[in-house]
């Protein structure tokens, strides 16, 4: 199953997606609202856990490649949290994409197919997505897709080391009756 838009293929992962991946996972500027680059070992095995949700769920992190040049961009899609809070379970909304690739409105263009699949397809009546508040074009793909901050939903995330930088992170949500393509 994969997804096309006007400019993208959202597609499931491949084996030559290995490096490309891994050059952006190991990028700082990518990474820096992440908790670190990964090693080539570590990107991999985001690619085998991204693999084992579509199988589990139907739905994941779909790889993105660029329609005209057959590169691979990086992700956008939905996913499981896997740690509890206030808000969870719940699906989430994101992306990450090859610093090349920012500034041309790919992750939006993404991310509105990704939620066009969530509540069309795989019958969700609300997706959420969340990063840190100094991720400002993180947020802004957000407001752009229809998000709303959840002022209440402030959380301290669960999987980041309490007194880090990281920790503190903001929630914004959609509704499938607030979705416009
Ligand atoms: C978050 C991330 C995907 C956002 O990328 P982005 O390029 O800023 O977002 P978009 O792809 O939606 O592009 C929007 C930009 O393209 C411009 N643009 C150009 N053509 C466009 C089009 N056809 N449609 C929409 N925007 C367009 C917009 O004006 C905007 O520019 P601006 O940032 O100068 O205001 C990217 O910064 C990233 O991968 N960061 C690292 C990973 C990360 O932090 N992920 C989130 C963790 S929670």
């Amino acid at each position: 199953m994969q997804i096309e838009t006007a400019r993208l293929l959202l597609r499931r992962w491949k084996p030559s997606d290995s490096k490309p991946f891994h050059q952006l996972n190991s990028d700082p500027e990518v990474m820096e609202f992440l908790l670190k680059p990964l090693a080539l070992e570590e990107s991999d095995e985001m690619i085998v856990r991204i693999e084992s949700h579509f199988e589990q769920h139907g739905f994941g992190l779909w790889a993105v490649e660029a329609k005209e040049t057959g590169l691979l961009l990086g992700f956008a899609g939905l996913s499981r949290p896997t740690f509890e809070t206030q808000f969870t379970p719940c699906i989430e909304v994101g992306w990450r994409l090859a610093r090349q690739a920012w500034g041309r409105g790919f992750a939006t263009e993404a991310a509105r197919a990704a939620l066009a699949f969530g509540f069309d397809e795989a019958g969700l009546t609300e997706i959420v997505s969340f990063t840190v508040p100094a991720n400002l074009r993180s947020i802004a793909v957000m407001e752009r897709i229809g998000m709303t901050r959840d002022i209440a939903g402030d959380f301290e995330h669960p999987k980041v080391p309490e007194n880090h930088h990281l920790r503190k992170h903001v929630l914004y949500r959609l509704r499938r009756e607030e979705f416009q393509i």
